[in-house]
């Protein structure tokens, strides 16, 4: 593979053709960073990632975080690493619990492995679901208690996955002294995110252009906080960039909160669909009870990556709706998936159904 000589060094992003990956190697690409994309392409796609192959700065390797050999030669090769490859859906989670399992914990594994071997700073995409089942309406820190289901319950194999990576990346910190940083990541929306696996946003979107009913899953009252992914981008580039977040976890997202009831109105205010909306108990959607798979609440307090790095995100959720909306009317190639699928087990979507 040919390399080309690039102002900041070379970058491996796995999961690089993947919503926020493909977001990611954009910005780095625009900061003269060169793009070493590695993606299996199993929720991602090439699509994401056409406008930039035929930069001589962008690279996509398509390949998997499970293969030892390519890793190894990625990270030699690569002066950082954004690790955001993951089985991220909460479809293959529950379907394929045995596949999220070995891409989620041997995928990072074999990413900290070679950073560690050969020295190299690693940015580690955890989750929101590491929280587990908070039900009050207060933002979490970094330092909250962890609140999990049975592992009957197959949608908790997700958040443990993650929480799995923290542990192996901060266990290499400790005692290895890997360089790393770990990203909490709360829900996070734009542009070519696929409604395919549930999101609430990008479903909303689709059914309210597409006069469809939105449906919400139990009675609406769920929250979320709703983070426009160039935001995203801009704060997982800054936790690299500064140093002094070594061996740190931070919470990455928006702290506007939204009821799922409100951002159903929202989207039909800023589709102007006349759609309906249709409450749907969580039996009859996902043949499991609310206690069994939803999470209530999730707000994170971001002040400590606002110490750390001045980050705070930039757009509003009125910003965000119209941006989506945009995108998918313009967007001939959207994906449907207007309506979640029963296996899904998260209704209120976010981090939930596309569950990271
Ligand atoms: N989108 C969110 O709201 C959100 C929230 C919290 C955390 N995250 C985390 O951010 C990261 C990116 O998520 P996303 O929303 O962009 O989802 P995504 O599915 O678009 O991105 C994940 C990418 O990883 C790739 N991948 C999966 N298995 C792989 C393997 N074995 N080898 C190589 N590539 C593989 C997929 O093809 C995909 O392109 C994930 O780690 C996810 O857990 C996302």
């Amino acid at each position: 593979m040919d390399t080309v000589q690039s102002d900041q060094g070379k970058a491996l992003v796995t999961g690089g053709a993947g919503f926020i990956g493909s977001h990611l190697a954009e910005l780095l690409l625009e900061g003269g960073w060169e793009v070493f994309a590695l993606d299996d392409l199993s929720t991602g796609s090439e699509d994401n990632v056409s406008h930039l192959r035929d930069r001589p700065d962008f690279h996509l390797v398509v390949d998997s975080v499970l293969s030892p050999a390519v890793v190894n030669e990625l990270v030699y090769k690569c002066d950082v690493v954004y690790h955001l490859a993951a089985a991220v859906g909460v479809r293959l989670i529950v379907e394929e619990p045995g596949r999220t399992l070995l891409t989620n914990v041997e995928g990072t594994e074999n990413v900290l492995e070679y950073c560690s071997r050969f020295g190299k700073r690693v940015l580690i995409a955890s989750s929101s679901e590491v929280y587990g089942d908070h039900r009050e309406e207060r933002p979490l820190d970094e330092n909250a208690r962890r609140i999990y289901g049975p592992t009957t319950a197959r949608r908790w194999a997700y958040a443990d996955t993650k929480a799995m990576d923290e542990f192996l990346a901060l266990a290499r910190h400790e005692e290895k002294g890997l360089d790393c940083v770990i990203a909490r990541l709360f829900n996070t929306v734009g542009p070519r995110q696929s409604g395919q696996y549930g999101m609430v946003i990008p479903r909303f979107v689709q059914s309210a252009l597409s006069g469809q009913p939105l449906e919400i899953h139990g009675d609406g009252a769920q929250t979320r906080c709703f983070c426009h992914v160039s935001d995203i981008v801009r704060a997982l580039k800054g936790l690299m960039d500064s140093p002094s977040t070594n061996g740190q976890i931070y919470n990455v997202g928006s702290t506007e909160r939204v009821t799922i009831r409100e951002l159903a109105e929202r989207v039909r205010a800023a589709t102007g669909s006349g759609s309906d909306l249709v409450y749907v108990r969580y039996e009859d959607a996902f043949g499991y009870g609310a206690d069994e798979i939803e999470m209530f609440h999730r707000a994170p307090a971001i002040d400590k990556i606002e110490a750390a790095i001045g980050w705070r995100p930039s757009r509003d959720l009125d910003w965000i709706l119209t941006d989506v909306v945009e995108h998918t009317r313009s967007s001939a190639s959207a994906p449907v998936g207007a309506r979640a699928s029963a296996s899904e087990p998260t209704s209120s979507g976010p981090d939930p159904v596309r569950a990271s």
